[in-house]
């Protein structure tokens, strides 16, 4: 090769050479480039981070019940937030004055396009269901992206583009729900859609998840679309959460700062909030809870409670009238009954010793549920004073 090269570079003119060089030029430059990019894209998959178990699809919805609370085996366990208790006391103190077009960033989205980011183990499948139904009912196109083999929920920054694009071509009014972190069209210079999101008490969400992976049901129907998967270990599929955590397991160790890259790291539900820098990875941060906290001010319309069903929808009724109007209804009378069918009948109960201890770990994730949840109930507030209702 480098003979044939130099016998060219002797026998050919001076322009003829030239242009050689030019092309030598641009073909080690391309080279250069490739491998650059592969070396990116290396770097990148490192980042990913994966939801091992595609949590899909049929069978996700179980934690709702007939009135809407969770009823995982462990229905009234009642949680306590010392800390935070006393800041929502504080600010329903305030007395603060709702600005109800404030609260409304459905006014400041570009087109009638909901982007829904949902969380793992947050009852979206019943949410999806949800706003299936009311597709028919409110006349909006449905769209949600295929059952993955590995969920990777943080893009780079080409796929978030591509992503973002896609979302961008629907026709008005529709809806698009996938796993994947909150992903900035602004920053594309792309229209804002309508951001959604539900989220849960975290402590709960992570018990959900660690049961949901190991439910026989799960392995059936992941084996059916994907035969070549392998089987679990039996010892593992037996652990129970207790004694996980009680042990000190791995698998149950909550790290504050830990960067757990990898499948099934499925603990923070910020994550899905904050973005896709790496910034978020890390568990527990204050840096990634603040930037999940100004994701949510700044552009989501509305981020539900699972816990709190009833607020959720009339909260979704009222601020994005065009896709849920008629949300408590349909729900009440359709979705709620299919939902039950789902129920994870294999968790067993966790005591509330082992969840404090999880609960210790998890002070940025339960910050960020309040702040939700805060948020949640001042929108509510807000209406009901904008109806004059006290
Ligand atoms: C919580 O964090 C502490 C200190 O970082 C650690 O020693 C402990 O194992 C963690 N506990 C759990 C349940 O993750
Ligand atoms: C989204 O991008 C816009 C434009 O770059 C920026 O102004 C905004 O702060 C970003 N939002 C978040 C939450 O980072
Ligand atoms: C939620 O709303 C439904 C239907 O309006 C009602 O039957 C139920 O009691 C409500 N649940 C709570 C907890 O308020
Ligand atoms: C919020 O804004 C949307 C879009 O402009 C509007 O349809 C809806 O009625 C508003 N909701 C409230 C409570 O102001």
């Amino acid at each position: 090769m480098p003979k044939e090269s130099m016998w060219r570079q002797r026998r050919v003119p001076v322009p003829k050479r030239t242009i050689e060089l030019v092309a030598l030029m641009a073909i080690s430059s391309t080279l250069f480039l490739f491998l650059h990019t592969r070396d990116l894209h290396s770097r990148l998959k490192k980042m990913e981070v994966r939801l091992q178990p595609g949590e899909d699809d049929v069978l996700s919805a179980n934690q709702l019940s007939s009135d809407g609370i969770q009823t995982d085996s462990d229905t009234n366990s009642i949680v306590h937030y010392p800390n935070v208790q006393r800041v929502l006391v504080g600010q329903y103190e305030d007395r603060e004055a709702l600005d109800i077009d404030a609260l409304n960033n459905t006014r400041r989205s570009d087109r009638e396009v909901l982007f829904f980011n949902r969380v793992p183990k947050v009852g979206s499948q019943t949410f999806m269901e949800l706003l299936r139904r009311l597709s028919i009912k409110n006349g909006f196109s449905f769209n949600r992206d295929r059952v993955q083999r590995v969920e990777t929920i943080r893009l780079a920054p080409i796929e978030q583009l591509h992503l973002a694009r896609m979302v961008s071509s629907y026709s008005e009014p529709s809806v698009y729900v996938k796993h994947v972190c909150f992903t900035n069209f602004t920053e594309f210079h792309l229209p804002e859609p309508i951001y959604i999101n539900i989220v849960r008490d975290p402590v709960e969400r992570v018990i959900s998840w660690y049961y949901y992976v190991r439910a026989p049901w799960y392995y059936v129907e992941r084996k059916q679309i994907f035969p070549d998967l392998p089987l679990p270990d039996p010892n593992w599929l037996k652990k129970d959460f207790e004694s996980c955590v009680l042990k000190g397991d791995r698998e149950c160790r909550y790290l504050q700062g830990e960067i757990h890259e990898g499948i099934g790291d499925h603990r923070r539900q910020t994550l899905f909030f904050c973005g896709h820098s790496e910034k978020c990875t890390p568990f527990n941060t204050v840096g990634a809870l603040e930037r999940a906290k100004l994701a949510v001010e700044k552009h989501y319309a509305v981020v539900g409670v699972l816990e709190d069903i009833n607020t959720t929808l009339t909260v979704l009724e009222n601020y994005i009238p065009r896709f849920f109007q008629g949300a408590t209804d349909v729900y009440y009378d359709q979705v709620n009954s299919f939902t039950r069918i789902n129920r994870n009948f294999f968790k067993p109960p966790v005591s509330e010793e082992v969840k404090n201890l999880v609960r210790n770990n998890f002070t940025r994730e339960v910050e960020f549920y309040q702040f939700c949840k805060q948020r949640l109930y001042r929108q509510y507030r807000a209406l009901k004073l904008q109806s004059g209702v006290p």
